[in-house]
């Protein structure tokens, strides 16, 4: 019988999940259909188990939900717990299994697709929202010689800072960024959802390898514009996040881990 997954969330039309999964399963040779379903705010639960019910496998959370659907699970990885949201739950067994592939995804774009391994490098991420608490345990696990978090609301990143306690993890106040170096820029903040600029100054980036945007189709966002004015040899939007996400629970659900570079470029809006 075929399999059936799903991505839910509100709103929910201008998902990519049905696509690239689609492309996955095309390339795998899986027996698998992928929707997606516009998520109700007061009925979000029932609408995964109504899923679950009627012989889903897994699903792919999106906003808002990612906080809900951490909760509704029976057990959940590590990475999950930390961000205390989840994007992919798979149903097996009778139990709800919470994972969460956003930093795992970002790491595997940065790192692979545009190769630049965090051993040893300075890296700055911007914001401390819901993005960074899921990127930062593959992050520090990748062995940077510093990750810097930034926040407006600077108690914010310090809670967190405090919860992952990690030697290699600092908290800095925008306006003390200055006269610090990076080899690595991301900005985690939603600033580019409203076209705004998180407050940087173009200092930031004097020794930047890679500026990397977690928003994507978005084009040249302030943030990018600015590291490209700055000269930065490599500036990325998060498409390739999106996909190898996808492709971490992908395998987590068929076993199977699928060619990610194809499906990148079909996607890719060049920026400008
Ligand atoms: P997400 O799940 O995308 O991380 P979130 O949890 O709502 O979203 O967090 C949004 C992040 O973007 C926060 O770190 C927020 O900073 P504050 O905690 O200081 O509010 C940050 N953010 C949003 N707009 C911003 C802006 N214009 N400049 C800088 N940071 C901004």
């Amino acid at each position: 019988m075929t399999d059936r997954y799903s991505v839910i969330g509100r709103p929910i039309s201008h998902t990519k999940s049905p696509l690239i999964h689609g492309l996955f399963a095309e390339v795998t040779d899986q027996d698998l259909t992928y929707g997606s379903i516009e998520g109700s705010l007061d009925g979000f639960a029932a609408q995964v188990r109504g899923f679950r019910d009627e012989g889903g496998r897994g699903m792919n959370i999106t906003a808002p939900f990612k906080l809900q659907a951490f909760e509704l699970a029976d057990a959940r990885s590590e990475r999950a717990s930390l961000a205390k949201a989840s994007n992919a739950l798979k149903f097996e067994n009778g139990k709800i299994y919470a994972e969460n592939f956003d930093g795992i995804g970002l790491l595997r774009d940065i790192e692979h697709n545009l190769q630049t391994p965090l051993a040893g490098l300075q890296v700055l991420v911007l914001g401390a929202g819901g993005a960074v608490r899921g990127a930062l345990l593959p992050f520090l696990a990748a062995g940077p010689a510093r990750l810097v978090i930034a926040n407006r609301d600077l108690n914010k990143a310090r809670t967190l800072a405090k919860e992952v306690n990690h030697e290699r993890l600092w908290v800095s106040a925008y306006e003390d960024l200055a006269g610090q170096h990076f080899d690595l820029v991301i900005n985690a903040t939603s600033a580019s959802l409203t076209g705004e600029l998180p407050p940087i100054g173009v200092a930031v980036f004097t020794q930047a390898l890679l500026a990397y945007e977690l928003a994507y189709g978005k084009g040249l966002t302030p943030f990018l514009r600015l590291a490209q004015d700055a000269g930065v040899p490599r500036i990325a939007d998060g498409v390739g996040m999106l996909v190898e996400q996808a492709a971490e629970a992908f395998e987590w659900w068929r076993g199977v881990r699928p060619q990610t570079r194809p499906v990148i470029d079909r996607l890719t809006v060049p920026l400008e």
